[in-house]
């Protein structure tokens, strides 16, 4: 094997690359932050909430996130533990959707789902768990907020495996929960981990490891009065559970399950090194033509995120690509395959936060951010060959229209550079009705788009974008069987057509469609233009 190959397989092999999904509050800020200052990365606690904040004080276009005290867009953050380097690929951490969180998904190898003791399986939990489900992305679950009154654990168990349909197998146990949640029991490594400290992470946490059998005399005792319940809980689990297979939970069967507190840093290092240990390192993609090999084929990388003017002092736009193949060093010339044109990559950058620093050389798993002088597409390849094309990116079926109020707007020609720009970036769907030339309807998976794309219209192109509200709450497009009399003449749908041409059935309810589709058994929908997408995206290994 040549030096340079060699270099690569070592690299892939130390890279974990992961999203954290979760609903508002679970607690997904603190365990980031916890996770980099484990790496290294930040330097105290409180350091990403607090570059968050600066970017919300700095950032001119996302005055609306400071606004709304939400953040709309997603960043990548990366840190180096024990040896291992760690991208965490950052997803919005509000009530609102946008098809960037779900395209970030795409990028990732893996994901931790964060659940809040007290609370269990979230609706935003649920939705983000199904696009895992379609990738098939092995998902790890964090238990959190044991320092406080929550659930019992098994409930909790349950509920994963009922709500979400994944099996579920708890790999430490917690010892005590609330105020007396004092340690986790390691079930695979059969060790008892007691900790101290701590403080909300003002203070050194401390950590007693003790080494056997959950019901030796020496972890009983340190366990003190939480012996029973958890000699008792542990014995109906291995009674009862299936046990951690490795192979399941790499095929997103199986999720293995931790249980800590973020806040406290307890069971935090215990999940990170388990997670590190078995979690996956950066695999196959898929592209046109099969699975494209990490380390044999050279350079490839597809675009997974595009974002414009995020630096009000430069009208820069930045690809972010997530490197699938090969080697990335600074100046690189890759091959465009959409347009056939090839490109130099000379200034590419790693964002964290706001901060950005030069990238010279990266590898599989790695996000890179390039400089764009608007050649590139969310779903493009870049490659050294020529040779590979990654697979279409999968679009989300929005659940919220708008009218774009043409009549309005003075500037047509900005208003048009806007909407391809935007929809570029896959803020928002672009929709036209049959007998119009133009875009008449905009679709949107979260709501809050249309404020952002109101408000970046008018500061990045001097439109007042004039929007009115639709009752469609469906978007549906047509795969057999389809006739466009079957809706022509209701009121509860409308026949729109894609920015790719494909007619498009936008309906005010699922019920209405069932409805159809009970009425025409040859009518088959998907909630997407090419629902094989998403399982061709994902690598069968
Ligand atoms: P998010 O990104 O998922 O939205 O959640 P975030 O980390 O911002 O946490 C939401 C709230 O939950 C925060 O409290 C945070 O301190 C708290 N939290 C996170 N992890 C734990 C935990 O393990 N135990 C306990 N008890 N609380 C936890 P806040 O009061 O909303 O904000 P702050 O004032 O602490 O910043």
């Amino acid at each position: 094997m040549e030096e340079t190959t060699r270099q690569i397989a070592r690299e892939i092999d130390r890279r974990r690359t992961f999203a954290i999904i979760s609903h508002p509050d679970a607690g997904k800020t603190t365990l980031t932050e916890k996770i980099l200052l484990f790496g290294g990365a930040v330097r105290e606690a409180g350091a990403v909430r607090a570059q968050r904040a600066a970017r919300h004080a700095t950032s001119d276009w996302l005055e609306i996130e400071r606004q709304r005290g939400i953040s709309v867009s997603s960043s990548v953050m990366h840190a180096e533990y024990d040896g291992v380097r760690i991208n965490i690929l950052d997803t919005p951490g509000h009530h609102d959707f946008s098809e960037d969180t779900y395209r970030t998904l795409l990028a990732a190898d893996s994901v931790v789902m964060l659940i809040d003791a007290a609370k269990g399986v979230e609706p935003q939990t649920r939705r983000l768990f199904e696009v895992c489900r379609m990738r098939g992305l092995p998902i790890f679950t964090f238990i959190n907020k044991m320092d406080r009154a929550g659930r019992d654990p098994l409930d909790l168990l349950g509920e994963i495996e009922e709500v979400l349909g994944i099996e579920a197998i708890p790999v430490n146990w917690a010892v005590g929960s609330g105020r007396e949640f004092r340690g986790v029991y390691d079930r695979l490594a059969r060790r008892l981990l007691i900790f101290a400290g701590g403080d909300h992470g003002a203070s050194e946490l401390e950590e007693t490891e003790i080494a056997g059998a959950v019901d030796a005399p020496e972890i009983r005792a340190a366990m003190g009065p939480e012996a029973d319940p958890t000699c008792e809980a542990l014995e109906l689990l291995d009674g009862a559970a299936g046990s951690f297979d490795l192979d399941r939970v790499r095929a997103g069967k199986q999720t293995p399950v931790f249980f800590g507190s973020a806040l406290t840093n307890y069971g935090v290092r215990p999940f990170l090194e388990s997670f590190l240990a078995i979690g996956p390192c950066p695999g196959a993609q898929i592209s046109a033509t099969g699975p494209v090999d990490p380390v044999e084929t050279p350079f490839s990388a597809f675009v997974f995120k595009i974002q414009a003017n995020m630096d009000p002092d430069h009208r820069d736009r930045v690809a972010f690509v997530r490197i699938c193949s090969g080697r990335y060093v600074q100046g690189l010339v890759a091959r465009h395959p959409r347009t056939g044109k090839s490109i130099r990559l000379a200034k590419s950058t790693l964002l964290m936060g706001r901060d950005r620093e030069g990238v010279r050389e990266a590898f599989p798993g790695d996000v890179v951010g390039l400089f764009d002088p608007g050649i590139l597409r969310i779903g493009d390849t870049l490659c050294e060959d020529g040779q590979v094309s990654f697979v279409d990116f999968p679009a989300f079926a929005p659940e919220h229209f708008r009218r774009i109020e043409l009549g309005l707007v003075a500037r047509r020609k900005a208003l048009a550079k806007g909407l391809e720009q935007l929809t570029q970036e896959g803020a928002v769907q672009l929709f036209r009705d049959a007998d119009a030339s133009s875009a008449t309807v905009v679709g949107a998976v979260g709501p809050l788009q249309f404020d952002v794309l109101k408000h970046r219209m008018a500061a990045e192109y001097k439109v007042e974008l004039r929007l009115t509200p639709l009752s469609f709450t469906v978007a549906r497009w047509p795969q057999a069987g389809f006739d466009p009399d079957m809706v022509r003449h209701s009121t509860m749908t409308r026949l729109v057509f894609d920015r790719d041409d494909r007619p498009v059935i936008l309906a005010q309810s699922q019920a209405f469609l069932d409805s159809l589709v009970a009425r025409h058994p040859e009518l088959e929908l998907a909630d997407t233009p090419d629902p094989t997408l998403f399982q061709r995206t994902r690598s069968a290994a």
